[in-house]
């Protein structure tokens, strides 16, 4: 897949996936404001829709054609996978960041494989699959943003998603606020301070 990779100090590196439109530059300024010490892996979706690039098919606004959503999965998980070994960053410690199309399909890695993301951080995602089980995903840590007016993502879509992580053991902090779609400061803000969070484990010397 097309991206771009910037090594930085490291431990940890983050994976960003851009929204419907975006491409492999959009979300660097995000993952330099979310932490500026994590290497940056940032992808660009395979499929394109009118010029607009995607994660994944879908055969209408949140109608996923679930085949190409899995065909999908599989090419970023060995991207993914790839660029580890490539890059020489860790393949334990990779933070998901995704956004709307790309928090979708960071939620479909872990329906396939619990072992790609240490945690996530998926803004405004959907509910990929409604009836494939999750792997058991005890010690992944997620953040979720989600909007009160998300005119694509009803309020009890993001509680469905919450409660199959949460029930998979995954430890979930949900941040609402009272916007639609779009990425918010309030979002980022709150993420940032998650993810220090999470990070700051693995700073402290052994
Ligand atoms: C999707 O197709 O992933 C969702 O409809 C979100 C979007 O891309 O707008």
């Amino acid at each position: 897949m097309i991206h771009r990779y910037e090594h930085r100090q490291g431990p940890h590196t983050l994976v960003l996936l851009h929204g419907t439109g975006g491409n492999e530059y959009d979300l660097i300024p995000l993952g330099l404001t979310l932490d500026d010490k994590a290497h940056l892996l940032s992808l660009r979706g395979n499929i394109l829709e009118n010029g607009m690039s995607r994660f994944f098919k879908r055969i209408a606004p949140g109608v996923f054609d679930l085949d190409s959503l899995h065909r999908e999965t599989q090419n970023l998980i060995n991207t993914i996978r790839e660029a580890a070994s490539k890059y020489a960053f860790d393949p334990e410690h990779v933070i998901a960041v995704g956004y709307s199309n790309g928090a979708n399909i960071a939620a479909s890695v872990l329906f396939h494989d619990a072992t790609v993301f240490w945690h996530a951080i998926l803004l405004q995602p959907m509910m990929p699959f409604k009836d494939l089980m999750l792997p058991d995903l005890s010690g992944t840590k997620m953040f979720i943003a989600a909007g009160h007016d998300d005119p694509m993502v009803p309020a009890a879509e993001t509680r469905l998603l919450e409660q199959t992580l949460k029930d998979a053991g995954v430890e979930v902090s949900t941040f609402w606020h009272g916007y639609g779609h779009q990425l918010t400061q309030l979002s980022i803000d709150a993420a940032k301070q998650w993810l220090k969070q999470q990070t700051n484990e693995l700073d402290r010397p052994l």
